[in-house]
């Protein structure tokens, strides 16, 4: 079988699952059973033993995390476009990231980085690093070899991290951790470099904005990202009933000079 050990999502008219193509093995749903081995294309749509229509699909990325096995709480999608495009990130970006957590956002930067570009990615917790490099390989088994950028996992707590023991230089920094001024305790900036903090609480923006300001950071913006979705039907056009209001604030900053 050709699809064997992709990751897939097995889409009913009302759930859709995170799961892997396995030989010889069904998927079991309230909605009735699929066999694996009937998958012979992707995508594929296929009844279930109950008559039940089932789709199956390649995940995206937002399917993926939205999905996945969690830890920690994840950056949602809607704010990890906002914290790329102002962490200034491309392909060829030396990246840190400072709080791996599941690992939601260490696998958004590992597939936008190409093979010219650095990425270490920070955190206290062995168990949560562990945890995360076993879903981004998860995802990212689907993809070719050239295409998964090498992520640098660092277990060390930011308060004793010295980036100088990394010798790159950084071109952005993005912290998804409670204190993310420790980091300047024992690191200096002196170089062009763009910063992003995710924060929940408008207490650690003001502190993170203080710390940043003290070390000659400019262009400070603090913001936070409202997605707002729309049912347009016929004649009806409004806002869902439900969204994914606050999640938490983002406070940027540029060390130009
Ligand atoms: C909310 S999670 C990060 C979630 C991640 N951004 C994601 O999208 O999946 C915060 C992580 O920061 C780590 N952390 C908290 N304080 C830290 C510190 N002082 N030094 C290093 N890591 C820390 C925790 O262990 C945790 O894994």
């Amino acid at each position: 079988m050709n699809f064997e050990n992709n990751l897939v999502i097995i889409e009913s008219p009302s759930k859709q699952y995170l799961s892997v193509i396995t030989k010889g093995q069904e998927f079991i749903t309230n909605e009735g059973k699929i066999e694996f081995d009937n998958i012979d294309k992707l995508p594929i749509k296929i009844l279930s033993s109950t008559g039940i229509e089932f789709t199956i699909y390649t995940p995206s990325y937002k399917d993926f995390v939205l999905l996945m096995k969690r830890g920690p709480q994840i950056i949602y999608p809607k704010d990890a476009g906002s914290i790329i495009v102002s962490a200034n990130i491309n392909s060829h970006s030396r990246v840190l990231e400072i709080g791996t957590g599941s690992g939601a956002l260490t696998l958004f930067i590992a597939t936008l980085l190409g093979p010219n570009s650095e990425f270490y990615s920070l955190d206290v917790s062995k168990k949560n690093q562990y945890r995360a490099g076993k879903t981004i390989s998860r995802y990212l088994s689907n993809y070719s070899e050239e295409f998964i950028k090498k992520i640098n996992f660092v277990n060390e707590d930011l308060s004793t991290f010295l980036m100088k023991n990394i010798s790159i230089n950084f071109n952005s920094i993005i912290t998804d951790v409670p204190e993310p001024w420790h980091f300047f305790d024992n690191n200096q900036i002196e170089d062009n470099l763009y910063w992003v903090s995710y924060l929940p609480s408008i207490s650690q923006i003001s502190k993170t904005k203080d710390t940043l300001e003290q070390n000659n950071f400019q262009h400070i913006e603090i913001k936070e990202v409202l997605e707002r979705e729309w049912t347009v039907k016929g004649n009806i056009s409004r806002p869902k009933h439900t969204m994914v209001g606050h999640t938490g604030f983002i406070i940027s900053g540029r060390f130009i000079i």
